[in-house]
């Protein structure tokens, strides 16, 4: 285990102790005997300094000083933070710097091991893949003319996972990846049951691409085709009523396969002349062409309330000047970016995308008083969001003349019908947040809060206890703090049964298992109306909810616009897969 050099005397960031774990166990720079020589303040200056340098590329005169300052100033301020492999790698030799990699899977052993390898080496590189199984002609197909020995996509799924559970992210982390299989696949229902064996494809989350075709199948109660991807011909029909049936219960027993709906995605391509989209990314965020990447960072929310009079509001004008830094980080992190693969330089520097998000959404809500489970939350939601993706598309606009729109403007939407001179194919996304809302600490992505007062599992089996800052403020203020609130939560954790606590505080403070998967569905939905890229989202559903109800949170959700959706019913399996080790 590393220990840590006293902290040095200039480092003035507020963070909370939790942060500085997560920072001195994986991203602060350790000496050959694993010490700490970085500070935090260290490491937001090594990521500024690396990222301001690219100014120098657009204009050689550029005031680099300044950039690295305003740079250093969003993140040590903890307004700002990008994604875990910049913070990592960024300043270090031949760094990789993005989070998000898409990667096709090819019909061919050649374009199957390709892909392993790929995989291997993003991983590696700290990233986390989505793959299409689509393109794969199903089991028992001929292959060189034979009949009855090809694998078929859910065993090369299996393989994929086992190769990539050996790498780990800069030897911190495994990879998050997901693997997706149109509804049209003959071999769909092997697909929906692979994760069954709760010991199978333990880094893997898998979905199913839903088609509008399939929908209205569904919505008819008839038959829909199967396809064979290698010959193009129909194969087969299922019933779509069925197949759903069978989604949901194994998604109601294990927490896969989750829905992406494969052709609204579709019809937000911003680069349609690349070609179709086909998969998403690791936790679902973003919607990426083959062997395209994205760097992605996220506004901390709670950082952007001020009081105005009596009253909080949100602070738009700190916002926008927030937005606007963030946007041309993000576009530097592609111009210094390391890739881990030719393939994926060129597609990333051809429609420039990334992916500008939000966390702590929560804070924010709490800060101004609003339960997440109303309507007025889904609004702030949407006022929200909406400034963001548009001032984002203003920022880009003015990079884009300063530097040259992205090379596949031509022909994109952009270019028609839009008409508008853009940086960056798509400037928007909101990611889970996982680490990095630790490091801001401010609750994860537009979450809401998980607990008023918790034990914290700490990286390393170490326990602390931890009470929501928020409710603390309003405990002491409104006089109802005492030791034995604290015990009663942590030990039946439900705020809503303790007698003490005012009904306002408890309605505002109601924690993920009191909202219901409706309301939990409308931020989501709120949130991708404004989002050029998707929402990664965790929808819980209560343990005692029935197949039949989680059916209809599906549908609820599909129209209500979201571009995915995955449920997790509490407890239906213990969360030991994706991202396990994240949740420090
Ligand atoms: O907070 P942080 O920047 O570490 O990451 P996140 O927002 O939780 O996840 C963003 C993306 O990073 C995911 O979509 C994955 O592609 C990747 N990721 C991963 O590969 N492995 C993890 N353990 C966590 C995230």
């Amino acid at each position: 285990t590393s220990k840590t050099l006293p902290t040095q005397a200039c480092d003035q960031i507020e963070i909370t102790p939790n942060a500085r774990r997560v920072l001195e166990k994986r991203y602060l720079r350790k000496d050959s005997r694993g010490r700490v020589i970085e500070t935090p303040e260290g490491l937001f200056r090594r990521v500024a300094k690396a990222l301001a340098a690219a100014e120098l590329i657009y204009d050689p005169k550029a005031d680099v000083a300044a950039k690295e300052e305003e740079l250093f100033g969003v993140m040590s301020r903890l307004e700002f933070l990008p994604n875990s492999p910049t913070l990592l790698n960024a300043g270090k030799k031949n760094g990789q710097l993005a989070a998000c990699f898409a990667l096709p899977v090819e019909d061919s052993v050649e374009g199957i091991f390709d892909a392993m390898k790929y995989t291997a080496l993003i991983h590696k590189s700290g990233g986390g893949t989505g793959f299409s199984f689509s393109r794969l002609r199903p089991a028992g197909d001929s292959v060189d003319g034979e009949a009855g020995i090809a694998g078929g996509p859910v065993n090369f799924l299996n393989a994929l996972s086992i190769a990539s559970d050996v790498i780990r992210q800069g030897g911190v982390r495994r990879g998050c990846s997901i693997g997706l299989l149109s509804v049209h696949h003959p071999d769909i229902l092997k697909f929906i049951a692979a994760k069954d064996d709760p010991m199978a494809l333990t880094n893997f989350c898998i979905s199913v691409a839903i088609t509008d075709a399939f929908m209205d199948s569904l919505d008819k109660g008839t038959d829909y085709d199967l396809i064979n991807p290698r010959t193009g011909k129909v194969t087969g029909h299922l019933n779509a009523v069925e197949v759903f049936k069978k989604i949901v219960a194994q998604s109601w027993k294990t927490g896969d396969p989750g829905l992406v709906f494969i052709d609204r995605i579709n019809r937000g391509n911003p680069t349609p002349n690349l070609g179709p989209i086909e998969t998403v990314t690791g936790c679902a965020e973003q919607a990426l062409l083959p062997y395209e990447s994205c760097n992605l960072g996220s506004i901390n929310l709670a950082k952007m309330v001020k009081t105005d009079g009596s009253k909080s509001v949100v602070d738009y004008e700190k916002l926008g000047t927030v937005i606007k830094t963030a946007i041309n980080l993000l576009d530097n992190v592609i111009d210094v970016n390391h890739y881990p693969l030719p393939q994926i330089e060129e597609v990333t520097k051809k429609t420039r995308k990334i992916g500008l998000g939000v966390m702590g959404f929560a804070d924010m809500l709490v800060l101004l008083g609003i339960p997440y489970d109303s309507g007025e939350a889904v609004k702030i939601a949407e006022y929200v969001m909406a400034f963001i993706t548009d001032t984002a598309h203003d920022a880009s606009e003015e990079l884009a003349k300063k530097r040259g729109v992205f090379p596949a403007w031509k022909g994109s939407v952009w270019d028609a019908p839009v008409g508008r001179p853009q940086r960056h194919a798509s400037c928007t996304t909101v990611a889970p947040t996982g680490t990095i809302s630790l490091i801001a600490g401010c609750n994860v992505g537009i979450e809401p809060f998980y607990a008023t007062v918790f034990v914290r599992n700490v990286l390393d089996g170490e326990n602390l206890l931890e009470i929501n800052p928020y409710f603390e403020a309003a405990a002491r203020h409104q006089g109802f703090y005492s030791g034995d609130l604290l015990q009663e939560l942590v030990t039946c954790a439900d705020l809503q049964k303790a007698e003490s606590v005012p009904d306002t505080v408890k309605r505002v403070f109601a924690t993920s298992n009191r909202i219901s998967p409706e309301a939990h569905v409308r931020i989501q939905a709120a949130f991708q109306r404004h989002t050029d890229g998707a929402v990664s989202k965790m929808t819980n559903v209560p343990n005692t909810t029935t197949p039949q109800e989680q059916a209809d949170i599906f549908l609820f959700g599909y129209r209500e616009g979201v571009k995915g959706i995955t449920l997790y019913r509490d407890a239906s399996r213990e969360l030991e897969s994706l991202c396990a080790d994240e949740k420090a």
